[in-house]
């Protein structure tokens, strides 16, 4: 069983984000996926969630392609995720390219995929916005 794991808010789900989870999932067979809580966007990322970490939670978790989701309250998780979930791949969007190299210290593969062009959540608020 090859096991996946990805990092990120998932405000306001959007197709970007189902993309990012479905050719995740695609690399493996059991996919977990590691929310950002609002504790953590706020004091980290700087990002006000529309939607709460529980709600954000139910919609990630009802996705065909997801098979678990737990909190992301700090930055030091990854490492340590790698090993208490026996990660073999570690997925992010390339919006991240090269930032999370280190993780193949840990003994995971590391895959930036493609992001979904001219779509995100920022894009959706400002827009709503206008
Ligand atoms: N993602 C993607 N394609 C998009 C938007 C997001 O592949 N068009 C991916 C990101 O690269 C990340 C995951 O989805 O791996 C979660 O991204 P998140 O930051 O929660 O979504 P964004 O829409 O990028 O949100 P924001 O605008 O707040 O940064």
């Amino acid at each position: 069983m090859k096991r996946i794991i990805t990092y990120g808010t998932f405000d306001l789900l959007h197709y970007g984000h189902i993309n990012l989870l479905k050719r995740a999932k695609a690399l493996g067979d059991y996919l977990i996926v590691v929310l950002s809580t609002d504790e953590f966007n706020w004091t980290e990322k700087h990002k006000k969630c529309y939607f709460s970490y529980e709600q954000r939670k139910a919609l990630v978790e009802s996705i065909r392609y997801v098979d678990l989701v737990i909190p992301e309250t700090c930055w030091e998780q990854k490492r340590t995720d790698i090993h208490e979930y026996h990660i073999d791949t570690f997925v992010m969007g390339d919006d991240w390219k090269g930032k999370f190299d280190f993780i193949k210290e840990e003994g995971a593969d590391v895959v930036y995929l493609p992001r979904t062009p001219e779509i995100s959540t920022t894009k959706i608020k400002q827009n709503l916005k206008k």
